[in-house]
């Protein structure tokens, strides 16, 4: 697989900070002890914090993949130029109750920077993890936004990732 490693900054002029993730959605992928996770995402952010270029995303407890970005302290986040269908396997099954999900959701794994991400991929940015913030509900603002955002109360965990390195796979 070839890549293109680009500036870090240069992913904000392919993916709309704003709506290109809610719209076009990503992988969130990582690896613990040889085995692979992902899940499909659609919150989250680019910025600039503490003098790093990061991310934001927002990843629910009960996420398998979350026991895997935990335990390697990096992930990648994938971007598409299509592949919604198998984007939604991948956001529709855990890897809990689906062990072989990563294999039956037709992505192709590989590695960049030791990272997993897929050949099918367009851009990947390999992400190593600052910060880990449970929300919690009294730190809404507002409490029936906290309800109806989260109506199993199921609180996101904010992560603030350093974006370490950002590539544009090649076909
Ligand atoms: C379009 C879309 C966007 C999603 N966005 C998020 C998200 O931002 N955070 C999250 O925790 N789950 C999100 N999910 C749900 C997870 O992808 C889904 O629960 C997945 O099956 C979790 O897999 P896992 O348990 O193997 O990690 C989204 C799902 C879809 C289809």
């Amino acid at each position: 697989m070839k890549t293109r490693k680009m500036e870090i900054s240069e992913i904000a002029s392919k993916i709309d900070p704003i709506v290109g993730m809610r719209d076009q959605w990503y992988l969130v992928t990582a690896e613990k002890d040889g085995r692979v996770n992902a899940l499909t995402a659609a919150w989250g952010a680019f910025g600039n914090v503490w003098e790093k270029k990061t991310v934001t995303v927002y990843i629910r407890p009960q996420r398998y993949t979350k026991q895997f970005m935990d335990a390697a302290g990096r992930f990648t986040l994938t971007f598409f130029d299509g592949h919604q269908q198998e984007m939604m396997y991948l956001g529709s099954h855990s890897g809990k109750d689906t062990p072989d999900k990563m294999e039956k959701s037709g992505l192709t794994l590989t590695h960049v920077d030791g990272e997993p991400t897929y050949e099918e991929g367009q851009y990947v940015l390999v992400c190593k993890t600052l910060y880990r913030q449970a929300q919690k509900p009294e730190n809404f603002i507002d409490p029936a936004f906290a309800e109806a955002t989260f109506p199993d109360h199921d609180y996101s965990v904010m992560y603030v990732a350093e974006i370490e390195a950002a590539y544009e796979i090649e076909k």
